[in-house]
């Protein structure tokens, strides 16, 4: 008997190939940029669909800032769109909207306007959307140990109390379900400083599949192939069969 299809709790997905995209046009790196928002909207669908509870986008890392500037200043100028234009549709769709990483690299503007948006979805609880934004999952680890460091240094926390639990506590996220499966489109076999710790024991799926054209049948395929996993955290397979799944 097969066992019965497994959702997992939290996607990330690395959401990368839309300069490949657009290149196959013949158009700016920004066409692709702009055409990745459909995938987004889909994704988010299909994740509401199918009972998904958190979905975390990698929407630009902290090493983007490296690209050509007119590529940096169309990319934050179609946050400022996106933002305007989708989160209205987000907060009647129950969808409760954070960005992630260190918010202080932006402008006034785009800041304010994202903590807006975080404050006005704040009580929706349908799903967890996260978007990863000047964030390295280098950075966490470093935000995390600070915090962890200005607590001892208080003498609200003791050294040996500091375990891989209580640091997880200050990693972005922390308070949402563990990451099941990472996603990465657009071909490409890394990580690229994205959810270093979080992703410890999540299962990763790769697709050539450009994020423009990701959508909720490529989710589903991804769904289901996590559903055939077998996730052991160090433990046998007999082991796994004989204990009872969460879910
Ligand atoms: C991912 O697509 C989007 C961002 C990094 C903002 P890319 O822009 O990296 O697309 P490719 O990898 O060049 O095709
Ligand atoms: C990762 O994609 C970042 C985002 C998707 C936001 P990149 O295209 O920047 O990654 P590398 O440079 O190919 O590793
Ligand atoms: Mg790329």
């Amino acid at each position: 008997m097969n066992a019965p299809a497994r959702v997992p709790r939290h996607i990330a997905i690395v959401m990368d190939g839309n300069g490949r995209w657009a290149k196959a046009r013949f158009q700016p790196r920004s066409f692709g940029h702009n055409a990745g928002r459909k995938a987004v909207r889909d994704v988010i669908e299909g994740c509401v669909r199918q009972g998904v509870e958190a979905l975390t986008l990698f929407a630009f890392s902290s090493e983007n800032w490296q690209r050509p500037e007119d590529e940096v200043s169309a990319l934050m100028g179609l946050f400022l769109r996106a933002l305007d234009k989708e989160v209205d549709e987000l907060h009647a769709q129950g969808v409760r909207l954070r960005f992630v990483g260190d918010l202080a690299g932006f402008g006034d503007e785009l800041r304010q306007r994202m903590e807006r948006a975080m404050a006005r979805t704040a009580q929706n609880t349908r799903l967890q959307l996260n978007i990863a934004v000047n964030y390295g999952g280098r950075w966490d680890i470093v935000q995390a140990a600070r915090q962890a460091a200005l607590a001892i240094g208080r003498g609200e926390l003791a050294l040996e109390a500091l375990d891989e639990a209580m640091l997880g506590r200050w990693m972005s996220l922390a308070e949402l379900p563990p990451l099941d499966l990472f996603i990465r489109t657009g071909g490409e076999q890394r990580i690229s400083n994205f959810l270093l710790w979080q992703a410890a024991y999540a299962e990763l799926y790769f697709t050539d599949t450009l994020w423009p054209d990701f959508d909720q049948a490529c989710l589903a395929r991804a769904i289901d192939d996590y559903a055939r996993r077998e996730r052991r955290y160090g433990r046998t397979s007999e082991q796994v069969a004989a204990t009872v799944p969460p879910r």
